[in-house]
C-alpha cells in the first residue's frame, strides 16, 4: 500500500480531488477507518470529550494524547496520522511546543501534529516546523479557546474576525504548514480561504468548498444520540444498534438462553 504523506495531501488539492479525514483514538476503530480508505486520521483532543467524558478538550494531557496516538499508529497502514497538541502543551513558549511535538513524534510514531490558532502561536509553530515536524493548522472555532468564545456558535461571521482568519490562514501557509482545519465558519469564508491558499483546507461545519472534510468518528457513526448539530451527517445509528445488541444479550442471560450447550466446552 502506498502511504499517504503530507505531499500526497497537497497533490490531492492540486488535482482537485477532495480529502477525507476522520478522527480515531483507539486501535480497533483506527484499523477500520484506515482500511476504509480515509486519507487523514486525526487523533483529536476531542478524545477528551468522546473517550473520557469531559465537557471540553482542555483537560486531556500530553501523556493521554500519546497513549491514544500510539494505539492509532499501531493500527494504521496507509493514512496520514495527525495528533493534536493538547491545551497547555504549546501555547506557553516555542521550546515547550517543540518539546511536546517531539514527545508525540518519538513516543507514538505519528506523522504530524495539529496546533490551534494563528498569530498568537506563530513562533511555536515555526519552532516545531523547524525540527522537521509537519504541522496542520486549525482556525475558526478552536475548542481549546472555548472559554474565550463562551459558546460553540459559528465563528468569523463579522468582517474583522473573518479578515483576521484569512490573514492567519495565509500566514500559516507562508511559515510552512501543509494544511489547515477550518472549523465552524461561514461557507463563503471557507471558499475565500481555500481559493487564497495553495495548501489544502479541511473543513468541519465549514461548508462544501473546503478542500477536504473531517468529522469526529463517533459523531458520524451516531454513537451519541443527543449530539446533532447541523453540520453533522450521521452515516449510521450505532446508538440504536449497540443498545439493541446489549439489551438482547442481557435478556438472553436472564432468560438462560445464553450460553447454550453448543457454546460451552
Ligand atoms: O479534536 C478534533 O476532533 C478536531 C477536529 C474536529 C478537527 O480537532
Ligand atoms: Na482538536
Amino acid at each position: 500500500i502506498k502511504r499517504i504523506t503530507t505531499h500526497v495531501i497537497q497533490e490531492l488539492k492540486s488535482k482537485g480531488e477532495k480529502i477525507s479525514a476522520l478522527t480515531a483514538y483507539d486501535y480497533s476503530l483506527a484499523r477500520l477507518v484506515d482500511a476504509a480508505g480515509v486519507e487523514v486520521i486525526l487523533v483529536g483532543d476531542s478524545a477528551s470529550n468522546v473517550m473520557a467524558g469531559h465537557e471540553t478538550t482542555l483537560p486531556i494531557t500530553l501523556d493521554q494524547m500519546i497513549y491514544h496516538a500510539t494505539s492509532v499508529v499501531r493500527a494504521v497502514k496507509r493514512a496520514l496520522v495527525v495528533v493534536d497538541l493538547p491545551f497547555g502543551s504549546y501555547q506557553g513558549n516555542s521550546s515547550e511546543a517543540l518539546r511536546s511535538a517531539i514527545r508525540i513524534m518519538k513516543e507514538s510514531g505519528a506523522h504530524s501534529v495539529k496546533m490551534e490558532g494563528g498569530l498568537e502561536v506563530r513562533e511555536s509553530i515555526i519552532r516545531v516546523l523547524s525540527a522537521g515536524v509537519p504541522v496542520m493548522g486549525h482556525l475558526g472555532l478552536t475548542p481549546q479557546s472555548i472559554y474565550k468564545f463562551g459558546t460553540y456558535a459559528v465563528r468569523a461571521k463579522e468582517e474583522t474576525e473573518a479578515q483576521k482568519l484569512l490573514e492567519d490562514a495565509k500566514m500559516l501557509e507562508e511559515i510552512g504548514c501543509y494544511a489547515v482545519v477550518l472549523e465552524k465558519i461561514p461557507a463563503a469564508l471557507t471558499k475565500q480561504v481555500s481559493e487564497s491558499l495553495t495548501i489544502p483546507t479541511i473543513g468541519i461545519g465549514a461548508g462544501p468548498d473546503a478542500d477536504g472534510q473531517i468529522l469526529v468518528l463517533h459523531d458520524l457513526l451516531g454513537i451519541n444520540k443527543e449530539f446533532k448539530p447541523r453540520f453533522l451527517r450521521r452515516y449510521a445509528d450505532l446508538h440504536g444498534i449497540i443498545t439493541d445488541a446489549i439489551g438482547h444479550y442481557v435478556d438472553d442471560v436472564k432468560d438462560r438462553e445464553f450460553p447454550t450447550k453448543e457454546e460451552a466446552y
